[in-house]
């Protein structure tokens, strides 16, 4: 281990920082709003299968890499290689992803952020108006958000591992859980809330089909932050003692616990607002459902609990998802920040300026692609019609290359780096590892179907979405 490198301080402060990256919109919202279309419990269920068996051994092969190079995702996949070029073009993808989902995710953390200071100055009703998400997404009042946002992700981010990623979700993430836990609790007590929770939990197998599974797995896999290189930069800042295998199970529990959580917050919230709805209907993405939807929803409490207790559930409603929102922010931008400090031995500061600059200015141009300037707005045609620069990013990065890079990690620990060599470095920290039917399966199922799986879905995206 390098003397210094920095680590987190206990294993308690990475397992938090990694559930802080893994929960966070997708969700809080995301999830309930997919589960909610696709058969309720039946999508539960799914969803719990591909956590266990496809999720988590690719999660425990992204954490052994870091861990075992004490390296960023490029520094890895080369110092594991003794310096493949091959392989360290699956690095610098592994780096450019999180680059680029950062702008994808920057940008919806500002709108949640202008939503929270809305609601906090009182204005609830504004945001509830139709049509008010339209214009305020082309608002100049974004950029001052913007600014706000990025001040805090580089105060978290200039603090290092111990004083700024585990301080913040040392703070965050408790606050998160008692957030939610309060919120939950509320909307309980609502009237015909059972009616949504019966909604949320009972099966139903009908909806069943190759596209909802495919969008679960895609779900879990954004969802536990595999596949941006987060896991392998994270691992990278804990020593040998500690057990992968066991902080992979709390990370995968705590984000799908939340996610579940999440659901028994949002769907009882919907049929007391609407005891008649299809929520099969209700809205075809997460992006209407926080700001287009649920703030109607939110003010309609006012009939119960008056203007200002509405604005104050919508507020904490709105800093819930904040938090969420920045835990997940800090741990994305963290890789292109490890990997120019390493690749390019510059300091941190000097990494997250470059970084202010390059991820920042992307930022702007994908905020001003919803209306604001016309050649972002229409900046290139696939798929049958002409698609914003946000819409570009998110279709490859996050859509795309996403599962791509899960396939990449497969088949690097299977086939280059070698099974032994992974079921070693999973070992340290947790003997009781090697010879367990864990093992086996890790090491089975890393090398033949999971590989399959991710190579399926890549191609199907690749083939539907730009073809
Ligand atoms: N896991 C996050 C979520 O569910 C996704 C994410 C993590 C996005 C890290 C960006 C960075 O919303």
């Amino acid at each position: 281990m390098s003397a210094n490198r920095e680590h987190f301080s206990s294993r308690l402060g990475f397992i938090l920082a990694a559930a802080g990256s893994a929960v966070g919109i997708g969700n809080l919202v995301g999830f309930p709003v997919s589960a909610t279309k696709n058969g309720g419990g039946a999508f539960l269920l799914t969803y719990a299968l591909f956590v266990i068996f496809i999720c988590l051994p690719v999660m425990m092969a992204e954490m052994a890499m870091g861990r075992k190079a004490q390296k960023d995702p490029y520094g890895s996949y080369k110092s594991l290689t003794q310096g493949d070029k091959k392989w360290s073009l699956a690095g610098a993808i592994a780096v450019l992803t999180p680059f680029m989902i950062a702008v994808f995710y920057m940008v919806i953390t500002v709108w949640i952020f202008g939503y929270l200071v809305q609601t906090v100055l009182g204005n609830l009703d504004m945001l509830a108006n139709p049509g008010h998400f339209d214009a305020f997404v082309n608002q100049y009042s974004m950029f001052i958000y913007m600014v706000f946002v990025g001040l805090i992700v580089n105060l978290i981010l200039v603090g290092g591992v111990k004083e700024g990623i585990e301080k913040a979700a040392k703070f965050m993430m408790p606050a998160l859980f008692v957030l939610l836990l309060g919120l939950v609790a509320y909307v309980l007590t609502l009237d015909n809330a059972m009616a949504g929770v019966r909604y949320y939990l009972v099966p139903d197998f009908s909806k069943m089909n190759a596209s909802v599974l495919n969008g679960a797995l895609s779900q879990s896999f954004f969802s536990l932050s595999l596949g941006m290189g987060i896991l392998i930069t994270y691992a990278s800042y804990i020593s040998k003692k500690d057990d992968i295998v066991g902080s992979s199970k709390m990370v995968a529990i705590t984000d799908s616990l939340v996610a579940f959580i999440a659901g028994l917050m949002v769907l009882p919230a919907i049929f007391s607002f609407n005891p008649d709805t299809d929520p099969a209907k209700l809205s075809d993405s997460s992006v209407s459902m926080i700001f287009v939807y649920l703030p109607k929803l939110l003010l309609a409490l006012q009939s119960d609990i008056g203007y200002f207790g509405a604005s104050a559930v919508a507020a904490l409603f709105f800093l819930l998802v904040f938090f969420a929102a920045i835990t997940s922010l800090v741990s994305i931008i963290e890789v292109p920040t490890a990997a120019l400090m390493e690749e390019k031995c510059i300091s941190r500061k000097k990494a997250l300026g470059l970084l202010a600059l390059t991820t920042g200015g992307l930022t702007v141009l994908c905020t001003m692609s919803f209306g604001m300037v016309g050649w972002l707005t229409d900046f290139i045609d696939y798929g049958g019609a002409s698609q914003s620069m946000f819409a570009l990013i998110s279709d490859v990065f996050y859509e795309t290359i996403l599962p791509f890079n899960g396939l990449l990690v497969c088949l690097f620990v299977m086939y280059r780096w070698k099974k032994h060599n992974l079921s070693e470095e999973l070992a340290q920290g947790s003997p009781n590892y090697k010879g367990s039917f864990m093992e086996k399966y890790v090491n089975f199922s890393l090398s033949t179907f999971i590989p399959v799986i991710l190579a399926v879905i890549f191609i199907n995206t690749v083939t539907t979405k730009f073809f």
